[in-house]
C-alpha cells in the first residue's frame, strides 16, 4: 500500500485537477524540503506519470495512458472510500484470495486489490478465469455492509450495473447484462463478477466483489475465442485501464450509496434497463436440469423466474444462461 507521504502528493495534485503545483506548496504539504520535493517527483515518473516542470512555477502531473500501478490508481479514485486504499500486485494467485485475508486482518470497506496478472484467477462455479497480463482489470473490491447473508447476492447486481455504465462512460460502448453476472456486447462475453463473502452465522463480516474486465487484448485463446471478447476489440482502439478504474470505483460507490439508502428496489429497476431483454428465450442450465422458458423478470431477492412452454414459473438461484 501506498506510504503516507506519497498519498499525501498525489492528493495535492488530485485537488489541482492537472494545475500547476507550487515546489513550496508540495514542500509545505509533504512537510519537506524542496529536494525531497524533487526526489518524490521523480518517483512519480517512474510510476507512470508525466511531469510537466515550470521553472518557477512548479509541478504538473498527467496519468500516461497505458500506466497501471498502485500510484495511477490511487490518483484515478475520486472517491470517499471505494479505492482510497489500493493494493496493486504486478503477478498475484487471485485478487480474490488476497482479498480474504485483508478481511481476516481487518481491511476496512472500501479497501480494492488489483493484479495486473493473476495466475490462478477464479471464475464462477470454480471454473480458471484468463486473466493475461497488462491486459484487463482483475480486481477485488472489499465491502463491509451491515446486511442478513440473503442480500449478498444483490452485490452482483450493483457491481454489474456500476460496471455497465463505467465501460458505457469510458468508451461509448453499451454493455447488456445477461443474470447474473456477466456483461455482454455484441453477443460476446466483456466482464465477469464474482461476488463472495466472508460470514459468521447470520452475521456478514465483509463482501468481496470480485471484477474481471477483458480491457485490452488483441486475442482470446481458441476455446474462448466464440464467448469472449475486449473492449478494445470492440473500440478498435486500446483503453486506458487506469481510467477506467477510476469510473468503475466512482460508479461502484455511487449504486452502493445508493442501496445502502434506498435499498435493492432502484437497483433492480436499474438493472433490469440495462439487462439482456426479458423477451428472449433462453435455457437456464442448473445443477438439477435444464429449464427452457422465457424470462418473467428478477425476485426482490435477484433470483431469476423462467416461464417454461406450459405457464409454470420457475425461481433460478444459479445457472448459466444459453441464450435461444
Ligand atoms: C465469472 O464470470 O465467472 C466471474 C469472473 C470473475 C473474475 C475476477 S478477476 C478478479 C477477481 N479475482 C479472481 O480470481 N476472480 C475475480
Amino acid at each position: 500500500m501506498l506510504s503516507v507521504k506519497r498519498r499525501k502528493l498525489l492528493d495535492v495534485f488530485r485537488a489541482a485537477e492537472g494545475g500547476l503545483v507550487s515546489g513550496q506548496e508540495l514542500a509545505g504539504a509533504l512537510n519537506c524540503s524542496r529536494t525531497a520535493v524533487w526526489k518524490q517527483i521523480e518517483e512519480l515518473k517512474k510510476a507512470g506519470f508525466e511531469i510537466d516542470a515550470k521553472r518557477g512555477s512548479g509541478y504538473a502531473i498527467r496519468p500516461t495512458e497505458d500506466a497501471f500501478a498502485e500510484d495511477i490508481l490511487y490518483f484515478h479514485a475520486k472517491t470517499k472510500f471505494i479505492g482510497q486504499q489500493v493494493a496493486f500486485y504486478p503477478d498475484v494467485t487471485s485478487t480474490q484470495i488476497i482479498a480474504h485475508q485483508l478481511v481476516g486482518e481487518g481491511a476496512p470497506s472500501g479497501t480494492v486489490i488489483v493484479a495486473d496478472q493473476q495466475t490462478a484467477g477464479k471464475g464462477r462455479l470454480a471454473r480458471p478465469w484468463n486473466s493475461q497480463k497488462g491486459t484487463g482489470i482483475w480486481m477485488s473490491t472489499i465491502l463491509r455492509p451491515e446486511i442478513p447473508m440473503q442480500q449478498v447476492p444483490q452485490f452482483t447486481f450493483i457491481a454489474s450495473l456500476a460496471i455497465a455504465e463505467a465501460i458505457e462512460n469510458v468508451t461509448g460502448l453499451e454493455p447488456q447484462i445477461k443474470w447474473p453476472n456477466d456483461l455482454y456486447i455484441d453477443k460476446r462475453k466483456v466482464c465477469g463478477v464474482l461476488t463472495e463473502m466472508q460470514a459468521e452465522a447470520e452475521q456478514v463480516h465483509a463482501v468481496i466483489i470480485g471484477t474481471g474486465i477483458n480491457v485490452n487484448q488483441d486475442a482470446f485463446p481458441e476455446e474462448l475465442r466464440e464467448k469472449a471478447t475486449s473492449l478494445a476489440i470492440l473500440a478498435g482502439h486500446p483503453i486506458s485501464r487506469g481510467a477506467l478504474y477510476g469510473e468503475i470505483v466512482g460508479q461502484l460507490e455511487k449504486y452502493y450509496e445508493l442501496f445502502l439508502n434506498q435499498g435493492f428496489a432502484p437497483i433492480k429497476l436499474l438493472w433490469e434497463a440495462r439487462a439482456i431483454p426479458f423477451s428472449e428465450k433462453i435455457i437456464a442450465k442448473t445443477l438439477k436440469g435444464e429449464i427452457r422458458g422465457t424470462v418473467k423478470g428478477i425476485s426482490d431477492e435477484g433470483v431469476l423466474i423462467v416461464q417454461d412452454a406450459v405457464g409454470e414459473e420457475h425461481a433460478i438461484f444459479s445457472a448459466d444462461i444459453l441464450l435461444g
